[in-house]
């Protein structure tokens, strides 16, 4: 149809690429901004075991949406003075329990945000009770050998130190996954980069709260050749 050389891309096509290019971003940008609308004061918190890639994706998500991001173990470590391992070292699992369950009704109290948590937050019942109340939850699901690969970068994990990390996670996978699935919405956390994540987040979360891409909108995108 196009007499343009080999390789050439057609004037006309070129300019309807990026026409669309373009649209796409205006949708989602308007996508974006109405799930902070419906968002309202709530917070989006993300669960998941470590090395889900709650804090990465966290991060970038609440650059996209515009909001606040806050890590819930970087909070509790401000709070107490101690890094979570010297927290966990001398007092112990329970003390570190009790600290985060207060630290996160705080930040809950401070939405919109982005808020990170470690895994074993939501496990307490109170706290799921509050993310229940002010939050909009997000799981972050990824298959044992992804979590293994993310956790085995780094050493601060005092539940996975104190043993055989595989043995561990399967452990905290069988315990924690019934109850994770509670979650508003769950997205499997892959081994592609973040950014894709992200995106499966924000498409979960806008057909959540009803703000999917208008489909008037998207049919007559098609019609363009
Ligand atoms: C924990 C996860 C950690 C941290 C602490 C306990 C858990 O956070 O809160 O080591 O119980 O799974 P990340 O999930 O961010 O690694």
């Amino acid at each position: 149809m196009w007499s343009a050389g080999a390789g050439a891309i057609p004037i006309l096509d070129q300019r309807m690429s990026l026409g669309l290019t373009e649209h796409k971003k205006e949708d989602r940008q308007e996508q974006l901004a109405r799930i902070r609308d419906v968002l309202g004061t709530r917070s989006i918190v993300l669960i998941g075991l470590m090395g889900a890639g709650k804090t990465a994706v966290g991060r970038r998500l609440a650059n996209r949406l515009d909001l606040p991001f806050i890590d819930a173990d970087t909070e509790i470590e401000v709070a107490a003075g101690a890094s979570v391992s010297e927290i966990f070292a001398e007092h112990g699992e329970s003390y570190f329990r009790r600290g985060e369950r207060k630290v996160i009704a705080r930040l809950l109290e401070g939405g919109p945000q982005v808020l990170a948590t470690g895994g074993g937050a939501y496990m307490d019942a109170e706290t799921r009770a509050n993310i229940k109340a002010r939050g909009l939850s997000v799981w972050l699901k990824a298959e044992i050998k992804v979590l293994l690969k993310r956790v085995g970068r780094r050493d601060s994990r005092p539940l996975l130190t104190a043993g055989n990390p595989e043995k561990v996670m399967k452990k905290l996978m069988e315990e924690r996954y019934p109850i994770y699935e509670e979650a508003d919405v769950t997205v499997e956390s892959r081994d592609v980069p973040h950014e894709m994540i992200v995106g499966a987040v924000i498409d979960a979360l806008a057909s959540k709260l009803g703000c999917a891409a208008k489909p008037d909108k998207v049919q007559g995108r098609k019609k363009v050749k």
